[in-house]
C-alpha cells in the first residue's frame, strides 16, 4: 500500500480557478477568430470523455504510445537509471504510467500533475492502493509557474509528458513549457515526452472525428461547461464539431462551428455568431523526429534517444537537460 499525500495539501497557485475561466472565455469569444484554450476541456465530464477517446478504434495515439513503452521497456529503464522521482505532466487517469511504475528500478515517488482536480485525486488514490510508493498529486496548471512540494527529492527527477499533450501547445508555447519544466525538474533531470508523428491527413482527421461522435461530445462539452459554470445559454445542437488538418502547420485543428447566425449570452455578455463561424478550441501538432528534437533543443533539452511503436505512428523522446 503506497502513501497518498492528500490533494488538498498541495493545491497550488496556478490551478485554473473560476475567475480565470470566466476572463478567458469572455476575452476568447470577443476575439476574431474566436478561440478558447484546450485546457478548459477538462472538467470532470471532459476528463471522462477523454478517457473514452483513448478507447476508440480511430484514436491510435494511446495504443501506439503504449506499444512504444512496452516494446522498449528495457531501453527506457536503462535511459532513466535507478532511483528517480517520477513527475508526470497532464497525468489524467495515469494508465500508461503503470508501465513505468512496473519497469523503472527503485522509484522514490510518483508526482502526478493535472488541472482536473477530482479526476487527479481519484487516479492518485487508485495508484497509491496498487503500488508501494508515495503518490503526491499536485493540482496545478502547467501553463504557469508552480513549485513541487519539498517532499519530492530535488535530485534525480524524471519528467513524463505522454499523450503528445505537448502538441496542444503551438511551438513557441511548447518551447516555453519545456524551459519551465527544465527549471522545475532541476539540473541533471531526464524527461520522457510523447510526440505524435506526421502521417496521412485522412488517418489524422479520423482520429479527431470518430464515427461514434465521442470526440464531438468532448469538444461540445466545453459549451456545456460554459453554460453551467458561467451562466451561458449555448444551444449545443446549434454547433457542430469539426476536425481540420493544416498540412502547412502540421496540425489538426478542432473547431465548434455555428450552424446558423445566432446570439449567445455568457455571464451577462452577448456574443454574435455568423452562420459557419467557428470557435477554434484545440490544435494538435504532429512532428517528425527531427522537428521535435529541434523543438526540445530550443527548450533546453537534448533528445538522446527516440523510441517508436512497431507501426511507426508515435514517438517517445528521451530528453536530457542541457
Ligand atoms: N497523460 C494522459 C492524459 C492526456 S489528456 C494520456 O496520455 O492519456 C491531457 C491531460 O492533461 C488531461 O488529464 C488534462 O486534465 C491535463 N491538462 C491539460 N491542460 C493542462 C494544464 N494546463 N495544466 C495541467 N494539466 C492539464
Ligand atoms: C490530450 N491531447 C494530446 C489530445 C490530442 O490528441 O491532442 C486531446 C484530444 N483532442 C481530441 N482528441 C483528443
Amino acid at each position: 500500500m503506497g502513501v497518498l499525500h492528500k490533494l488538498e495539501s498541495f493545491v497550488k497557485a496556478g490551478a485554473a480557478g473560476d475567475d480565470e475561466f470566466r476572463a478567458a472565455v469572455l476575452s476568447g469569444l470577443a476575439r476574431h477568430p474566436k478561440t478558447l484554450e484546450p485546457k478548459f476541456f477538462y472538467d470532470e465530464r471532459g476528463s471522462q470523455l477523454f478517457d473514452a477517446i483513448t478507447e476508440l478504434e480511430e484514436y491510435y495515439p494511446t495504443r501506439a504510445e503504449t506499444a512504444a513503452l512496452e516494446s522498449h521497456a528495457a531501453e527506457i529503464a536503462a535511459f532513466v537509471g535507478r532511483g528517480a522521482s517520477l513527475v508526470e505532466f497532464g497525468s489524467g487517469s495515469s494508465v500508461k504510467t503503470r508501465l513505468l511504475l512496473e519497469n523503472l528500478a527503485g522509484l522514490r515517488c510518483y508526482v502526478p500533475i493535472d488541472i482536473s482536480g477530482a479526476h487527479l485525486q481519484a487516479a492518485a488514490e487508485r495508484l497509491a492502493a496498487d503500488y508501494a510508493l508515495p503518490v503526491i498529486p499536485v493540482h496545478a496548471d502547467y501553463t504557469g509557474a508552480f513549485a513541487l512540494p519539498d517532499v519530492v527529492p530535488a535530485a534525480g527527477r524524471l519528467g513524463f509528458f505522454p499523450g503528445s499533450t505537448i502538441g496542444n501547445f503551438d511551438p513557441p508555447a511548447a518551447v516555453a513549457f519545456l524551459r519551465r519544466a527544465r527549471d522545475l525538474l532541476g539540473p541533471g533531470a531526464r524527461f520522457l515526452v510523447g510526440a505524435d508523428l506526421q502521417k496521412d491527413a485522412a488517418r489524422l482527421v479520423a482520429a479527431y472525428d470518430d464515427a461514434q461522435g465521442v470526440t464531438a461530445a468532448f469538444n461540445l462539452n466545453l459549451l456545456r461547461r460554459i453554460n453551467r459554470e458561467l451562466a451561458g445559454d449555448f444551444d449545443l445542437a446549434a454547433f457542430r464539431h469539426e476536425a481540420r488538418y493544416d498540412p502547412e502547420l502540421g496540425r489538426i485543428e478542432m473547431h465548434l462551428v455555428s450552424r446558423a447566425a445566432q446570439q449567445v449570452t455568457i455571464a451577462g455578455h452577448s456574443f454574435s455568431f455568423a452562420a459557419g463561424e467557428s470557435i477554434h478550441t484545440e490544435n494538435s501538432y504532429k512532428y517528425t523526429l527531427e522537428s521535435f528534437a529541434d523543438l526540445a533543443r530550443q527548450g533546453g533539452w537534448r533528445s538522446e534517444a527516440q523510441w517508436l511503436d512497431p507501426e511507426g505512428l508515435f514517438s517517445l523522446h528521451g530528453l536530457v537537460a542541457d
